[in-house]
């Protein structure tokens, strides 16, 4: 036998080809890619079907400890295994340092959590809310190091944001060390001050969570974010785009030859403020499962995000899945039914329907090349945060965490096909043409029509590389797809 495993007659697709081929592999990494390859000792026929890089998820939040009663509803098993019935092979949760708490022991924290439980390979982000001077000095360099090549920051909620000194110091490091920096940009003092005024007018309803977060405060942030990046002179990747006001001021950033990257999600393009409820609140508290933050836009923003996608101010299209329970302990009633929108836990899941919904609504709908849903979804994650090209391909010597898809297939999603630990979807009810039937990773069949094959805890920590997209200007071009 040439090969433990040989996926035969399939279309493979990556970020800059399609084409018909067997794919050969051995030892968990792809051996060979050809037509009329040896014979493997397991064979998987892929007639009709595409044979995709598995996905590269690079924003969920899993097992995250809010700091307050809410409690996440996945840990690295259900989070995983979520991922993986959705086609994604690769994920990227944060591990999130409290304050007061030394960045290395919340790393070690997050890798406790993880023990034996994740099904599939992930790396961490770390989320940098206290730089002091140990960390910026010590912890962050020494981690950067060691494999944490990414980290986030916020400009807005109290218990992680950063004023913009802290953010040109922490944006300083990234650049001596070649991490990327990953920004969470709305304006903090915006929201506290319209909230206030709108719990002053009993405005309370899940609508006005999205009053209280308008495209403005997101815009004035981004081009902040922008600004403080120039001044240091690094890339940056501003995270979870929700409309065009934000998008303008990437798009001016980047055609001034600025490295500025951008990410955006799903519930940018499939939701709208209508899906937070009425004005009333008569529409009950139903609105509150889709709380997130920047919250959802309207029409005309889901078009320009689905232009951005298309036409290259988008990199990275994630889920940032942040589950919560609707009904749930710890959910979003966790302070009570008609709790204002300001105590409800903010984040929707995702990571399961992240790449159908895509597929379905981009490649099948024709606003978008197979190549670029494989380049936005897997190749380009992985490139951001050094693990390409181990990951995020389909090539020789890459690692064989394939997804194949049967482009035909079609599926209405209801939050019971689903294998996440939330109670809901925000995506109850909509019809995809193509859904992933089996998820290899490193050559093994963890799931496969319906069916979770692989074992906890046989997901690898995967320590990152520096992303070439990092690097200043000046420095050497960052590879392809770049
Ligand atoms: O509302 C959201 N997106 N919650 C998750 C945390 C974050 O800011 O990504
Ligand atoms: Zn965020
Ligand atoms: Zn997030
Ligand atoms: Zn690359």
């Amino acid at each position: 036998m040439d090969f433990d495993l040989v996926i035969r007659n399939g279309t493979v697709a990556t970020a800059s080809d399609v084409f018909k081929a067997d794919v050969g592999v051995k030892g968990g990494t792809v051996a060979a890619l050809g037509s009329g390859l040896a014979a493997g000792r397991e064979e998987i026929d892929a007639e009709g079907l595409l044979v995709l890089p598995g996905g590269v998820d690079g924003h969920v939040h899993f097992d995250q400890p809010t700091g307050d009663e809410s409690v996440m509803a996945d840990d690295f098993l259900s989070g995983t295994r979520s991922a993986a019935f959705g086609g994604t092979t690769t994920v990227l949760p944060f591990a999130c340092q409290q304050k007061g708490q030394s960045l290395r022991a919340a790393v070690e924290d997050y890798h406790r959590r993880a023990a034996g439980k994740p099904l599939i390979d992930y790396a961490f982000h770390l989320i940098v809310t206290d730089p002091t001077e140990q960390v910026l000095g010590q912890e962050l360099p020494a981690l950067i190091r060691d494999g944490y090549t990414s980290f986030k920051i916020y400009m807005t909620y109290d218990a992680l944001k950063l004023n913009d000194r802290q953010i040109l110091e922490v944006l300083d490091i990234a650049r001596s060390e070649g991490a990327m920096v990953m920004m969470h940009a709305e304006n903090a003092d915006c929201i506290a001050w319209l909230t206030e005024r709108l719990e002053r007018a009993g405005q309370t309803a899940p609508f006005f969570h999205g009053v209280s977060r308008p495209r403005v405060a997101e815009r004035e942030a981004t081009h902040r974010a922008i600004s403080l990046a120039e001044l240091v002179d690094v890339p940056i990747l501003i995270v979870h785009v929700s409309g065009a006001d934000a998008v303008e001021q990437i798009r001016w950033a980047q055609g001034r030859g600025l490295r500025i990257y951008a990410e955006t999600c799903p519930q940018y393009l499939f939701l709208t403020a209508d899906d937070l409820g009425g004005a009333g609140g008569d529409a009950g508290f139903e609105g509150a499962k889709c709380i997130c933050s920047p919250p959802p836009r309207d029409a005309a923003n889901q078009r320009v995000i689905w232009d951005g996608l298309t036409g290259g101010t988008f990199q990275l299209f994630s889920s940032d899945h942040a589950p919560f329970r609707f009904d749930g302990p710890g959910g979003k009633k966790v302070n009570g039914e008609k709790a204002p929108f300001r105590c409800v836990p903010n984040g929707i899941p995702g990571v399961e329907t992240r790449l159908p919904l895509l597929f379905s609504e981009g490649v099948m709908k024709g606003r978008m090349e197979l190549t670029k849903f494989v380049e936005l979804t897997s190749t380009n994650p992985a490139c951001m945060y050094g693990l390409h090209p181990r990951k995020g391909t389909i090539a020789v010597g890459s690692d064989a965490d394939i997804a194949i898809w049967d482009p035909a297939r079609k599926v209405t999603i209801t939050n019971a096909i689903l294998h996440h630990e939330v109670d809901y979807t925000p995506y109850e009810g909509i019809e995809v043409t193509g859904w992933p039937v089996v998820t290899l990773s490193r050559g093994e069949v963890v799931c496969r029509d319906g069916a979770l094959l692989a074992s906890p805890g046989r997901g690898a920590f995967l320590p990152c590389g520096l992303p070439a997209p990092a690097r200043p200007k000046g420095a050497p071009a960052p590879a392809l797809p770049f």
